[in-house]
């Protein structure tokens, strides 16, 4: 399906993380508990397994990056939410709401994610996916995500059977000609 919302980054992402701009009358946010209803709303939409509201109410609670993104019309439509740890940057969850999805609006999301990270200085990011959640791991390949473990048994499944996840990264330089001065790219593995 062709995106509804074209963008830069959808032929090739870019080196370094930039933000991309915003299809015209879209808003980005920080979650707040204003936003938390319809969070969970569109999280319970999405998942088999869902965050509940007090699982986002303590996340924010908790200083955890919550990102939200609005149609012109102001209604919510994707989020995301970030953890810093030290010099990496755990990207917790990130969602479109269904009735939104294919129109590259996770695209739009991801690359929002990752331009955030850098802009407060972490060139890593790491996330969990299920193996079996093909769409989303299309996506992180496409931005650059590479696996680099598995984690067992991590996530519930249906019928009280348990999921691997998979855990991906991406490192990047912290400036276009990659030299920064900490040298980072590429880090070592040790999630
Ligand atoms: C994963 C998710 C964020 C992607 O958002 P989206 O708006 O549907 O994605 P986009 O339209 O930007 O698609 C970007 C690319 O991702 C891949 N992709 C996304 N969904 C896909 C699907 N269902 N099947 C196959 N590929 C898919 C495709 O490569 C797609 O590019 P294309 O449309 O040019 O083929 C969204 O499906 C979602 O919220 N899913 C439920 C929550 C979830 O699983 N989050 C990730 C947890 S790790």
């Amino acid at each position: 399906m062709s995106a509804a919302y074209p963008l830069e980054e959808r032929a090739v992402w870019p080196a370094v993380p930039a933000m991309p701009p915003l299809p015209q009358g879209f808003a980005l946010g920080r979650m707040s508990a204003l936003d938390l209803e319809a969070v969970a709303g569109i999280e319970a939409r999405a998942y088999s397994h869902p965050w509940t509201r007090g699982n986002f109410e303590n996340s924010v609670k908790a200083g955890h990056l919550g990102l939200t993104l609005r149609d012109p019309a102001g209604t919510l439509v994707a989020y995301a939410v970030l953890m810093p740890v030290v010099d990496e940057m755990h990207l917790l969850n990130i969602t479109v709401d269904p009735p939104r999805q294919r129109q590259g609006l996770g695209r739009l999301m991801l690359s929002i994610v990752l331009a955030t990270s850098h802009a407060h200085r972490i060139h890593t990011m790491l996330l969990e996916v299920r193996p079996s959640n093909t769409g989303a791991i299309a996506l992180y390949q496409a931005a650059g995500f590479a696996e680099i473990g598995r984690r067992k048994g991590y996530y519930p499944a249906l019928g009280r059977t348990r999921e691997d996840a998979l855990v991906l990264r991406r490192s990047w330089p912290d400036d276009v000609a990659g030299e920064g001065k900490d040298g980072k790219e590429g880090g070592e593995g040790r999630a």
